[in-house]
């Protein structure tokens, strides 16, 4: 589809109710999990998503945030992000007494649907959407803009990256990803996704990632979805100290970003995407082997 100038005029507004990793991210963390996760777990996430194809992740990645503008999804609005109140680049850290609103985060939202994944009294429509914010809510914990209060997680902030202006929360969630892999097809962000997972995935089973990804499944508690989430918020919020803000906020008001800030930011983008679908896959196979064991415990 060709956008007409006027359809242009609107998306170029819609960065403003954050997107979360744009599609092409959360596809591509689907992407990645889907290589890693048990043949088990395939069976039993593609049962519950309805889905036997090998997309039956990556095509429900967005659904969270294709709901959360519309009447019924809006309770959800709060969940995709928690907005640590830290002081960047002095001070990062996340509080969840502190940070976590009374409508819930992300952290608290992640527990509520591990929960309900695993609560066979619950109707089957039910946990299929627990399954569906669980895939994209994972993928937002490892956005640092998704962690971070300064300017709405720099919703408020603009700036301009390779001469464009956009809001700094959309360059991590959406320019800095699509600019590593050059650039991604609006229509068909699947196959750049597809592609983009099968190389992070051969890196964390024998490249760069391999020596890393050792230690990113550590801290993982299924027995404490809340602390296991709020570790991975906690770590990526340090990366607005470090790497999204390194200098303030007040340092990029309006300013070009610049090549030294994407050569800094594209790796840590990476490295989360990375980290996020190989993290899903664990998760998914801690929720699907204690299904099947309940089922194999009533038989
Ligand atoms: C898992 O499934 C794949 C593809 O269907 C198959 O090639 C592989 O042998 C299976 N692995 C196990 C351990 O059953
Ligand atoms: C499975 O998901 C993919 C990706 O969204 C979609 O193209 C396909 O039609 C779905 N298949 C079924 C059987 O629902
Ligand atoms: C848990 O999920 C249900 C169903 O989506 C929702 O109504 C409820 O508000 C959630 N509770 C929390 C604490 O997130
Ligand atoms: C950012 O730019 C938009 C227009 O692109 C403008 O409406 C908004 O007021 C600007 N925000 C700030 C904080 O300057
Ligand atoms: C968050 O990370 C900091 C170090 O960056 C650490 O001191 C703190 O204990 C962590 N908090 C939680 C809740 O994990």
């Amino acid at each position: 589809m060709k956008l007409s100038p006027l359809a242009v005029g609107v998306v170029a507004l819609l960065p403003r109710f954050a997107t979360a990793w744009g599609g092409f991210g959360h596809i591509t963390v689907a992407y990645v999990a889907s290589n890693f996760v048990a043949n088990s777990t395939t069976a039993f996430f593609q049962g519950v998503l309805r889905n036997d194809t090998e997309d039956y992740l990556a095509g429900v990645a967005t659904w969270a945030d294709s709901v959360r503008y519309t009447q019924w999804g809006r309770f959800s609005g709060p969940f995709h992000f928690i907005d640590a109140e830290d002081n960047p680049p002095h001070k990062c850290g996340v509080k969840l007494e502190r940070d976590c609103s009374k409508q819930g985060c992300i952290v608290s939202a992640f527990a509520n649907y591990t929960v309900r994944i695993l609560d066979g009294r619950l109707p089957e429509p039910e946990r299929e959407i627990a399954a569906k914010f669980l895939i994209h809510f994972l993928g937002d914990i490892h956005q640092p803009l998704h962690t971070e209060h300064v300017a709405r997680g720099g919703n408020g902030i603009n700036v301009t990256f390779g001469g464009v202006k956009y809001n700094l929360h959309h360059v991590w969630d959406v320019e800095i990803p699509e600019k590593i892999v050059g650039g991604v097809g609006k229509e068909h962000p699947y196959t750049e996704a597809r592609q983009w997972a099968d190389s992070l995935t051969e890196e964390i089973r024998s490249g760069k990632f391999k020596a890393s990804s050792q230690s990113w499944r550590k801290g993982i508690k299924f027995s404490n979805p809340e602390l296991t989430s709020l570790g991975w918020a906690n770590e990526t919020n340090s990366y607005v100290c470090t790497t999204v803000l390194p200098l303030g906020p007040e340092a990029i008001v309006n300013q070009e970003l610049g090549t030294s800030y994407y050569e800094k930011a594209a790796p840590v983008v990476e490295a989360q995407i990375a980290k996020a679908g190989y993290r899903l896959a664990a998760w998914l196979d801690l929720i699907a082997s204690k299904i099947n064991n309940q089922m194999a415990g009533d038989l």
